[in-house]
């Protein structure tokens, strides 16, 4: 058997493959040709590489930046799959040396693996180069099929809205992420928006987010947009979606604004078709996940991001 780490052409003849290498071995995680297009135009310099045996691909890796850190976070992204029937051949130790001589070549000093708790075989192959765990998210989901929408309602002096009904208050949504982002716990590091049009590109814009779904809370007494909700169609899939971001300003905190835009958004699924939406918060948002758990959503496994040491191919015993 001969086994070869190649570069991937993610500007067309691989990007296919990329695509389902990775839908194969981690169908719960899939990607699309969108979001790989999306990703290279928002955030360029992401690289992919293609593990091949006796020509054939088998295992694909990619690793570029942290969308939701600033650019010079100290780590890079990375994810890594090789097809069950060729594991335990030293590929993913291979694609895992591929990645981190890349994120070395950017000065980045470690990587952050996305895992799911219900893989073992990836726990351990991680565990035994170094890395540990740096965020846990508790995963749940809610099935939607025979589910009548709920009522909404708002507290008092609350109008829901949609970004689709009222475009121009992307601002005012802006500003509710702003200081929302940085209280969400998890990691070492606050997320960051970013600039506007960063926050624009990721959080708004980006192909998957049905701007009709994309819930605004307005207090009525001023007008200003004090909490938003919204939605991202799972990649490839018409009738999942994930909850990407539910956000209050500080001083609408506690008077259950989070829960009425999620009763929007769940809403505005079922109206539309969806049969599932599944979300992921921190182990320690415990106010988002209480308002998950009186919403009816069930647990799925956790999701981990795991942060380890650049790999240099050598393993220590
Ligand atoms: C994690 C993953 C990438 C590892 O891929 P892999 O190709 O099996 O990785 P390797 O072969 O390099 O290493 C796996 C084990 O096989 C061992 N191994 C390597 N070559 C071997 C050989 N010729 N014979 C027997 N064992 C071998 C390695 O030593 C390693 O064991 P260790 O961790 O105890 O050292 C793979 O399990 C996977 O795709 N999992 C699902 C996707 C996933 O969760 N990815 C991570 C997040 S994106």
């Amino acid at each position: 058997m001969t086994a070869e780490i190649r570069v991937a052409d993610r500007g067309g003849a691989d990007l296919e493959l990329i695509v389902s290498i990775n839908n194969a071995v981690t169908p719960d995680d899939p990607t699309s040709l969108d979001e790989l297009r999306w990703s290279d135009a928002t955030y360029p310099g992401g690289t992919s590489f293609i593990a091949e045996t006796d020509g054939r691909p088998v295992g694909v890796a990619t690793t570029g930046r942290i969308y939701v850190y600033p650019p010079e976070f100290d780590a890079y992204w990375a994810t890594i799959k090789v097809l069950p029937e060729a594991r335990r051949q030293g590929l993913g130790g291979a694609l895992l040396l591929a990645v981190s001589e890349r994120a070395g070549v950017a000065d980045k000093v470690a990587l952050h693996i996305p895992v799911a708790s219900d893989r073992p075989e990836s726990l351990d192959f991680f565990g035994h180069r170094g890395f540990v765990e740096y965020e846990r998210a508790k995963m749940v989901g809610l099935d939607l099929s025979g589910r009548s929408a709920p009522a909404i309602d708002p507290p008092d002096g609350i109008a829901i809205t949609s970004l689709a009904a009222l475009p121009e208050l992307v601002d005012g949504v802006y500003a509710v992420a702003l200081e929302a982002y940085a209280d969400v716990p998890g990691g070492e590091e606050p997320i960051a928006a970013g600039d506007l049009a960063e926050f624009r590109a990721r959080d708004v814009e980006r192909p998957g987010i049905p701007a009709d779904g994309f819930m605004l809370a307005l207090d009525q007494a001023t007008g200003r947009v004090v909490g938003f909700a919204s939605l991202m169609f799972i990649a490839g899939q018409q009738k999942q979606a994930w909850h990407d971001m539910t956000a209050v300003a500080r001083d609408w905190r506690g008077r259950g604004l989070a829960g009425a835009l999620k009763r929007a958004t769940i809403t505005w699924a079922i109206v539309n078709g969806l049969e599932e939406l599944k979300t992921g918060n921190d182990v320690d948002n415990a106010p988002m996940r209480a308002v998950n758990a009186r919403l009816g959503y069930q647990p799925l496994p956790d999701e981990l991001v795991l942060r380890g040491p650049l790999f240099s191919g050598i393993m220590e015993s």
